[in-house]
């Protein structure tokens, strides 16, 4: 379906910063691009002048030892880490080509083309199958029940899950396995039409079949989309990326191609963590 057929007709799912002038702007071709991205939480700095560009269609992986900055980098590439009360960011994350920090452009619309899946399933508690996924759909006003219908079974079957749910649509969400859980999440944010999709840890609360899954489907959804997955599994990172980025202790030690930076790392740090010797 054309992202135009569920399209806001008021507009306002364009960005506003089309009209943005043009040092926010950069024409790289790449899909994500990092440019001296600094974080702190307080005065505490969580992320050092990172820079990394991502290609559209890829998996890009982020590996380090627990602490180093992967969730508040992954969280920081759609504008959600600065939800977090005493989060300040300095950089830019350009999407496309417009820098996604720049004032003049509506973070809710960033978070709508920059999808997000996080570590542990969480499915809306109170609410069926059908409602999880068309939940952001209803609240951009989109009531017609055929396209919500039909963008539900999309989002369902693009997040391969469909085949297990579509007789009883009605259920709750929580009554699904863990597995299933995280797909409904990944149905609920493919729902949105996102253009990158996030994931950060998107298999540790899941058994190895179900993980499995989850990395079948992101061969899958990378023909549509861009997505950056936050990773502690070597093999995982190995298997699903194309790219990947070892961070350690807030800053961005290398990154490549995954077979490089597995085969053929060029720092010391990454063969030590990669080879087991810390992390
Ligand atoms: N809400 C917060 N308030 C204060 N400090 C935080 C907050 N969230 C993260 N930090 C700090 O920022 C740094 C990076 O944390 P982050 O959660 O990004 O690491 P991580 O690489 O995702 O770790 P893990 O592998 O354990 O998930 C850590 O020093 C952490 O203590
Ligand atoms: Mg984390």
């Amino acid at each position: 379906m054309a992202r135009e057929d569920f399209a806001d007709p008021s507009g306002k799912l364009e960005y506003h910063s089309r009209e943005a002038s043009s040092n926010l702007e950069s024409d790289s071709g790449y899909k994500v691009s990092v440019k001296n991205f600094n974080s702190w939480f307080g005065t505490k700095q969580a992320l050092k002048n990172i820079n990394f560009d991502v290609k559209e269609n890829t998996v890009t992986a982020l590996i380090g030892p627990s602490g180093c900055g992967k969730t508040t980098l992954i969280r920081s590439l759609n504008r959600m880490n600065e939800m977090t009360s005493g989060a300040t960011v300095k950089g830019s994350v350009f999407l496309d080509d417009v820098d996604i920090y720049s004032g003049k452009v509506d973070p809710v619309i960033i978070k709508r083309r920059i999808g997000m899946v996080f570590q542990k399933p969480n499915p809306f508690p109170t609410m069926s199958i059908f409602d999880n996924v068309a939940a952001g759909l209803k609240l951009n006003g989109i009531k017609d029940k055929k396209m919500l219908r039909e963008i539900v079974e999309e989002s369902l079957k693009g997040s391969a899950l469909w085949t297990e749910v579509k007789d009883e649509l009605d259920k709750p969400g929580m009554s699904l396995s863990g597995g299933q859980q995280q797909r409904l999440c990944i149905a609920r944010a493919l729902a949105m039409q996102p253009e990158v999709l996030l994931m950060d840890e998107p298999t540790s609360a899941l058994d190895p079949i179900a993980s499995s899954k989850i990395e079948e489907l992101i061969h899958e959804l990378k023909k549509d989309l861009t997505i950056i997955i936050v990773t502690h599994n070597m093999q995982q990172a190995a298997r699903v990326s194309d790219y990947t980025a070892f961070m350690y202790l807030g800053e961005l030690v290398e990154y490549g191609p995954t077979k490089q930076i597995f085969e053929n790392p060029t720092k010391e740090l990454t063969e030590n963590y990669i080879s087991g010797k810390f992390g």
